[in-house]
């Protein structure tokens, strides 16, 4: 897919805007905060509703204006589109489609974008609920079923929980099918995807590192079938370990099995990324991670998703900066921001923003 043009209406330090965007590499440049970022994350709003910082909408609006709104015009199987996302103070977000009404789980159906930024390194040494989160968003673009899995999953989680608060509860609680069913679901989602991922992210990583080992294991809360990981056998292991834990769950009132407790181990050369890894190599990961991810959503999707990069290059040594940007020509549409100097090699084949205190300045 691609974006053509993007128009911005008080949203962050954005008065108004109007870009137009070539397939291929575009760059933002200028000072610390111009509003680099902020394009990036418009960007991602009116892709998939909602911001890839989880920032609140009031937070996205412009200090002191009353509403923001983001339109753009896209093309995906080569048919163009327009797309626009609005939100004023006191109301909801709408989200429209060829002018037309629309709802965030058909952005989700529409598009997919994969973002890579310097506070993703929370990802890999940051708590697991990092880890979870990243792994809800990308596979949420690549199946509606797992987002429904998933919401479900966390009603009855929630719903369990609140069982345990009330007094005179009986010994078992009735969540534990459900959670069993929707759990084992998201499970094999989740194992799948990261089964996917890694094998793409290790030869990344090994490439800008020259040789380095990055690997990637889904640690989860219900042990994995040792024979075949099928729906069946993760639901079994998943009933037996709520059995086992259930005393265990009442005495602390809270659901102690399952996805929601879901860990994934990351290791950079010999040692686990979160304790021993370094900035660059934490930096360099996370970026390698996001490659594995865009495959996976590309031959899922069967197109490419749109790329966002904040300040990819900082922290990297030359080596790796020139080794990262030749991995460039396998992605289709790219944004990425730069506050210093870009990689030479990258100067060329690129379309370049100046960017100032909210203002695009040239072109
Ligand atoms: N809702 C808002 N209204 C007005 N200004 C805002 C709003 N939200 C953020 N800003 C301002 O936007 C500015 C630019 O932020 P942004 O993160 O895009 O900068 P940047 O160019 O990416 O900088 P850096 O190089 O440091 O990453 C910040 O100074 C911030 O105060
Ligand atoms: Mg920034």
């Amino acid at each position: 897919m691609l974006i053509n043009s993007l128009k911005l209406i008080s949203f962050r330090n954005f008065k108004t805007a109007q870009l137009e965007f070539p397939d291929g590499i575009n760059v933002f440049s200028g000072e610390n905060g111009s509003g680099k970022t902020n394009l990036l994350e418009a960007i991602f709003v009116l892709l998939l509703g909602r911001s890839q910082r989880g920032a609140p909408d009031k937070l996205l609006l412009r200090e002191g204006d009353e509403y923001y709104r983001i339109e753009a015009l896209l093309t995906a199987d080569n048919k163009k589109y327009s797309a626009a996302i609005a939100y004023q103070i006191g109301g909801r977000k709408r989200i429209q489609i060829e002018k037309v009404t629309s709802k965030t789980s058909e952005l989700f159906e529409r598009h997919s974008v994969v973002s890579s930024a310097p506070e993703d390194i929370a990802i890999l040494s940051g708590s697991p609920s990092y880890r979870r989160d990243f792994i809800n968003l990308y596979l949420s673009q690549a199946s509606p079923r797992y987002i429904a899995d998933l919401t479900d999953y966390q009603k009855a989680l929630t719903q369990k929980n609140a069982y345990f608060k009330q007094e005179n509860n009986s010994a078992d609680t009735p969540y534990d099918d459900l959670l069993a069913e929707y759990g084992a679901s998201v499970m094999l989602a989740r194992y799948n995807f990261l089964e996917a991922i890694k094998i793409t992210a290790a030869s990344a990583y090994k490439k800008i590192s020259k040789g380095m080992d990055f690997i990637t294991t889904y640690n989860p809360s219900v042990v994995l079938p040792d024979s075949e990981i099928s729906l069946e056998n993760i639901k079994r292991n998943f009933s037996d370990k709520l059995k086992r834990y259930a005393q265990r769950e009442r005495i602390v009132q809270i659901a102690l099995v399952g996805p929601h407790r879901d860990e994934i181990d990351f290791s950079i050369g010999e040692f686990p990324a979160r304790a021993y890894g370094s900035q660059g190599e934490l930096r360099t990961a996370t970026v390698a991670l996001k490659m594995g991810v865009f495959e996976y959503l590309k031959s899922i999707r069967n197109d490419m998703p749109i790329l966002l990069l904040d300040e990819i290059f900082a922290e990297l040594d030359e080596s790796r900066k020139e080794l990262l940007v030749e991995t460039f020509g396998q992605f289709g549409q790219v944004f990425l921001t730069s506050a210093s100097g870009l990689p030479e090699s990258l100067s060329d084949n690129s379309k370049r923003f100046e960017i100032e205190g909210g203002k695009i300045i040239n072109e």
